[in-house]
């Protein structure tokens, strides 16, 4: 079974899914992390797209939820914390416009998430890789709350940013990640909406997490 949660950058939702996640010990999947995995790959090819698919090919990209976190790794080394980088957040709306690095990271989440019950986080999911998930949200806030969790964020692991870059840098992503060709940021028609400006995360947590309970439930009647 896959539960999927869609919406632009700092809306909440990777947060959220994990939490959910750890609270139903169900197995959690961030997509993003998959296209930021990619985009590294594309930086150690020195941005050269030839170079980059070769890279890609032989690359080996996997990851792992445990003790409520989640872990990417390229080639078997951990680059959770490496992909989190600005300079990987500056490229990766870029790199996942591309419809091959698309089609390759679609294909990887769709053979694991055969294997056991999932929430994932992305753009796309409800509308383009899970159109038959069973449950879709699309998580909303806008961009001043958005910016200050996300600066937040970075603040806590020891970055030098400032307020003002990351707010344009989502700001960006949101504009490439809604206007792109292949597989856009949008709501599926039957994901329901959750706006998270005037929610706390133990409210959003709640919200996913009875919906999700629900549908067990009504599942074992
Ligand atoms: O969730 P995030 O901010 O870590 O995602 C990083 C980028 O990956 C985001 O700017 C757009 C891209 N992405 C995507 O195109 N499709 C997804 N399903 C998930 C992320």
């Amino acid at each position: 079974m896959i539960v999927v949660i869609d919406g632009p950058a700092g809306s909440g939702k990777s947060s959220t899914a994990k939490a959910v996640a750890a609270q139903l010990q169900i197995q959690f999947l961030d997509s993003g992390a998959l296209y930021r995995v990619a985009t590294l790959v594309y930086l150690n090819s020195d941005k050269n797209y030839d170079t980059f698919f070769d890279l890609l090919e032989e690359s080996k990209i996997s990851f792992h939820f445990k003790d409520g976190k989640f872990h990417a790794f390229l080639n078997n080394e951990e680059v959770s914390d490496e992909i989190r980088s600005m300079e990987v957040s500056e490229h990766v709306s870029e790199v996942a416009s591309n419809p091959d690095v698309r089609k390759y990271v679609n294909d990887l989440m769709r053979e694991v998430v055969k294997s056991d019950i999932y929430i994932a986080d992305g753009r796309d999911l409800g509308t383009a890789v899970f159109p038959d998930a069973a449950l879709k949200f699309f998580m909303v806030a806008d961009l001043e709350t958005r910016a200050k969790r996300r600066y937040e964020e970075v603040k806590t692991q020891g970055k030098n940013v400032t307020l003002q870059e990351v707010k344009a840098n989502i700001a960006q992503r949101d504009a490439t990640d809604s206007n792109r060709s292949s597989d856009p940021l949008k709501q599926a028609d039957d994901a329901i909406l959750v706006d998270t400006s005037d929610m706390n995360f133990d409210e959003q947590v709640a919200f996913i997490s009875q919906k999700i309970e629900q549908l067990i439930s009504q599942q074992k009647t």
